[in-house]
């Protein structure tokens, strides 16, 4: 067996699923798929229900006809299956208890025999729960556990890419033309499988290869999973790994438009709502979904889903919108600026294959198939990052996947349309969207790849994640004292408004310098250059909480890290003193 080759010190994880060879149109996985998603008349399309999931195949090419062009590559980028809670938090309801078979195996290296004993691993462990003594969910599940649902979600990916690419149902050759993919040679080199270490994300990534290459990768053996240390990961957020991100997301929090977003009448009676009737306060949108798209009970006054997440008389579409749009706005606020930085480092590992390939004129071997499994926040990170952001939070078992086409076969490639021998093709959750990337024709399907190393590119020897701004850590008592006393004491009135007209003066003055570009540019960048007017000001920062969630215990909190040089130059205003930043967990 392949994994036989590694260190023999090292434990590895398995995580075995019993799965028929792929034959029929619909792998049907769990004796249970029948009774899912039968409770409600409306699943919102997050949930991806089995019938939303068989809505999501491969696109054939359309405008490309036969014999021009020849398909060479495909990345795939994954958001895991549906699963379990990652809080333990309820929407008006007491959580129903989580019950899981054991889905997950464990496997360790004997080193000198090729079989393997593998341990199922169940969470069914710290039972005392009035004693404090418990799981964080009820039950026997593990925190974002992938559920059956999302097994069989990721064994329906895995059909669409095996019918597109690889063979289709009644045919030796793949469903479309242009289409198969050269996997040739051995699995393991061909297909590069690159995921973070969480349950949810491995799992959902081997059920999909599993699915898409059936057979051949029995008679395989198995996949390499390439992954890291889940805290020093990139595939997902990790604010916590990089203080400009915190500092974007407070900056964000601090702009005109969130504020009357959050400060709405609208907003205001949602949260009320959710605190009288609920009982709960903060973002429960992952309660919202993992109740609904699981069939456990929602409450009366929130069971009100009717097909329409614009609706504004359904409550559960209005709560679901309110914290799915605080996300959302933050991934595209200024230019994208927080989803370039977060998807940079993976796109950086993304575009190293295609890059090498597509630049050697297809000269260099890489893997002809490489999924990235991940999360919403990944996927949704890298489509802002390219403007091409729809703002619907990325589903269950969403997929990106860019194709990558050599296009100048026989030298009959439109020079018009193509400058390199090499297109790619865009496909979101079955939809072709390669037209949404900045410089590729409206209707184009295969669109000129240096396009897209244009959009995806990234270079981490430019990242940097230390904070733009600096921002002072206390207020100086002296200056709040003076103030204090001049404006108490009446014959020091005068002398107050003195200093405001002195202080006005002197803030005409610095503005006009400032647009007449006589501040020194250093200074201008860090007071925020044009273009980023939408800031109300670089404000006084008490000490902040950030990087952590409070649920997992990793909440910290801390001065902002900074130099004090030109820290007068910055708006005091200390409305919001007790202001929490809390990282949105992945999900
Ligand atoms: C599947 O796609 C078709 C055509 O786009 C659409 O009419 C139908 O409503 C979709 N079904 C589901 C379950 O999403
Ligand atoms: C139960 O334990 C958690 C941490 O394990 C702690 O945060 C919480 O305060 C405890 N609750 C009670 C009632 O002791
Ligand atoms: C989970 O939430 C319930 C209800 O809010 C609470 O009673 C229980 O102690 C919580 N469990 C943990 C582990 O925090
Ligand atoms: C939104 O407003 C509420 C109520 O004023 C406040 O508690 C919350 O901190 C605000 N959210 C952010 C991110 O500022």
């Amino acid at each position: 067996m392949q994994w036989n080759s590694g260190n023999r010190r090292i434990t590895v994880l398995l995580l075995l699923l019993f799965l028929h060879t792929p034959s029929h149109a619909q792998v049907v996985f769990s004796a249970n798929a029948e009774s899912w998603y039968q409770r409600y008349s409306h699943y919102p399309p997050q949930c991806s229900t089995t019938a939303q999931m068989q809505n999501r195949t491969i696109p054939p090419l359309t405008t490309v006809g036969h014999g021009e062009s020849r398909l060479q590559h495909v990345t795939v980028i994954l958001r895991h299956g549906a699963r379990t809670p990652v809080h333990n938090q309820t929407c008006g309801v007491p959580l129903e208890p989580w019950t899981c078979p054991p889905s997950t195996y464990l496997a360790a290296d004997r080193a000198t025999d090729d079989e393997w004993l593998t341990f199922p691993q169940i969470y069914d462990a710290l039972q005392f729960p009035q004693y404090n003594l418990s799981n964080i969910l009820p039950g026997t599940c593990q925190i974002g556990q992938l559920l059956e649902q999302g097994m069989q979600q990721q064994l329906t990916n895995g059909l669409h890419l095996r019918r597109a690419y690889i063979h289709s149902d009644d045919e030796d050759g793949p469903s479309h033309k242009n289409l198969h993919l050269p996997l040739g040679g051995s699995l393991d080199k061909a297909v590069y499988f690159r995921s973070d270490d969480e349950q949810r994300t491995l799992q959902s990534g081997q059920l999909l290869l599993q699915a898409m290459l059936g057979k051949e990768l029995e008679q395989s053996g198995g996949l390499t999973i390439h992954t890291a240390d889940y805290t020093r990961d990139i595939v997902g957020d990790h604010e916590a790994l990089c203080p400009r991100l915190a500092e974007f997301r407070e900056r964000f929090y601090r702009t005109r438009d969130f504020r009357i977003f959050n400060e709405s009448d609208d907003a205001k009676e949602l949260r009320q709502f959710q605190q009288e009737v609920l009982g709960s306060t903060g973002d429960i949108s992952d309660c919202l979904l993992t109740t609904i798209c699981s069939d456990r009970e929602l409450h009366p006054k929130i069971n009100d889903y009717d097909g329409d997440q614009n609706s504004e008389t359904s409550m559960f579409s209005r709560l679901l919108r309110f914290y799915v749009q605080q996300r959302t706005m933050l991934a595209t606020f200024d230019f994208a600026e927080y989803s370039k930085l977060v998807s940079g480092p993976l796109r950086a590992e993304i575009m190293k294959n295609i890059q090498t390939f597509v630049e050697s004129g297809g000269e260099t071997y890489v893997p002809p198939f490489a999924l990235f499994s991940g999360h919403d926040s990944t996927i949704m990170a890298i489509l802002a990052s390219m403007d091409m952001f729809d703002e619907q939070w990325p589903t269950y078992a969403s997929m990106l996947i860019i194709e990558i086409h050599e296009i100048n076969l026989d030298g009959r490639k439109d020079p018009a349309l193509y400058t390199s021998d090499f297109g790619f093709r865009m496909i979101y959750d079955g939809k072709v969207i390669t037209d949404q990337m900045k410089g590729c024709p409206s209707g184009q399907e295969i669109c000129d790849s240096t396009k897209l190393l244009e959009a995806m590119y990234y270079d981490v020897k430019t990242r940097n994640c230390e904070r733009l701004y600096a921002i002072p850590v206390e207020f100086t008592p002296a200056v709040t004292q003076a103030t204090a006393i001049l404006v108490s004491s009446r014959s020091a009135f005068g002398g107050f408004l003195l200093l405001v007209f002195f202080g006005m003066t002197l803030g005409g003055l610095f503005t006009y310098l400032y647009f007449a570009h006589w501040v020194p540019l250093n200074l201008q960048r860090k007071m925020g250059a044009p273009g980023r007017a939408e800031m109300d000001g670089i404000m006084v920062e008490e000490p902040v909480c950030y990087g952590g969630d409070a649920d997992d215990g990793k909440r910290r909190s801390g001065h902002t890290a900074l130099p004090t040089d030109d820290s007068e130059n910055f708006t005091i205003d200390d409305e919001d003193d007790d202001f929490v930043i809390t990282n949105t967990q992945l999900t």
